[in-house]
């Protein structure tokens, strides 16, 4: 079976609507047909800082939430990346292949170095996408879902992969992303032209999953839209609207042109009204699976122990060969 990977990180008290809908939905749907490893990237976390109880808690969090999201540990690794120490150890070798113009022309170190202000981003976060290569590239994975935010990031996967090959012998699968273009960009509810992103600077367009459902169907009812009155999805001239119908097919699997024939004659009002009340359906639940999970703490880290394993099995007979066709001594 082709072999998928993909992590999310624990910087938030919740997931987002396009975390869900870019990433972890598809994650849920892969884990049958491919043999599926999914992670909570702490490693990569700390690239910015973060207070310890905090993380150790969102890292629980958002483990609960991938399980809440529907993925079984009977059929996926469900693993803490730091559990899994070959992540760093091959992220030394892959930043020894990596030049360093290459990495500095990374876009997402430039937006987000530019945020912490000239000199304050830590040498982690520059070599932050290096470490995402290494967490790839130690599952031999041939897909990696993702949204349309780490394409970038994919793509030095895909050349620090040849470049190891080309060098020292076949020894890694090339990835390619996954990704689902009706859903691989979620935007924000008030300023559709940005990313919805759980670092944006106001809350009012983010729906957070574990968020009080009577508060996302409020965001939702007071997202920006336009001020012609027709329902129809175009995503230049209407981008607001176009991206509530997107929330809605996804959410309500049905195509946008039958929600565009749904809402020929009515209101942008009725199109949130219900879009909120498809929102609260879905998620209430998941908040309540969420909490579910993360009242017996034991058994969640019982879970994430075991995927682990399961994990380091793959990941360490990778780095051996890496080891061994570097040069290195065997121990
Ligand atoms: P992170 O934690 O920022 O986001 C997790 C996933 O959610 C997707 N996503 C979105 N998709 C659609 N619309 C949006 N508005 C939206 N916002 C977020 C992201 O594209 C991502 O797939 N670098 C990664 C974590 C990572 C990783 C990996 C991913 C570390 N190692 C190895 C894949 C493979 C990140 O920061 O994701």
């Amino acid at each position: 079976r082709p072999r998928v990977l993909s992590g999310i990180q624990p910087t938030a008290d919740s997931f987002t609507l396009g975390n869900y809908l870019g990433a972890v939905r598809n994650w849920v749907a892969m884990q049958d047909d491919y043999d599926a490893f999914y992670m909570v990237v702490d490693l990569h976390a700390i690239t910015v800082e973060q207070d310890p109880a905090t993380l150790r808690r969102r890292t629980r969090v958002a483990a609960a939430q991938l399980l809440a999201a529907g993925l079984d540990p009977q059929r996926c690794a469900l693993f803490v990346q730091s559990h899994v120490p070959e992540h760093a150890q091959l992220g030394w070798v892959m930043s020894c292949l990596t030049g360093f113009g290459e990495a500095s022309r990374m876009t997402q170190f430039k937006d987000k170095s530019a945020k912490q202000g000239s000199g304050a981003a830590s040498v982690g976060l520059f070599t932050y996408p290096i470490l995402q290569v290494a967490d790839i590239l130690l599952y031999q994975a041939n897909y990696v879902p993702v949204g349309e935010d780490q394409r970038q990031h994919l793509e030095l996967s895909r050349d620090l992969a040849q470049r190891f090959n080309g060098r020292y012998g076949k020894t890694f699968t090339v990835p390619e992303p996954y990704i689902v273009k009706d859903t691989a960009k979620i935007m924000d509810l008030q300023d559709p032209g940005a990313k919805m992103s759980k670092s944006a600077e106001s809350p009012a367009g983010l729906i957070e999953l574990l968020a009080d459902p009577k508060v996302n169907a409020k965001k939702i009812r007071s997202a920006v839209t336009d001020t012609e009155r027709e329902i129809r999805f175009d995503e230049v001239s209407k981008p607001g609207v176009s991206n509530l119908l997107r929330i809605y097919a996804a959410l309500g699997e049905r195509s946008i042109a039958d929600l565009e024939q749904e809402y020929v004659g009515k209101g942008y009002g009725d199109l949130k009204k219900d879009l909120a009340e498809l929102v609260t359906e879905t998620f209430t639940p998941f908040k309540e699976r969420t909490e579910q999970f993360l009242a017996d703490e034991g058994k969640l880290d019982a879970i994430l122990a075991e995927g682990g394993e399961k994990a380091r099995a793959v990941a360490a007979k990778t780095l051996a060969e890496v080891y061994e066709r570097i040069g290195f001594v065997p121990r």
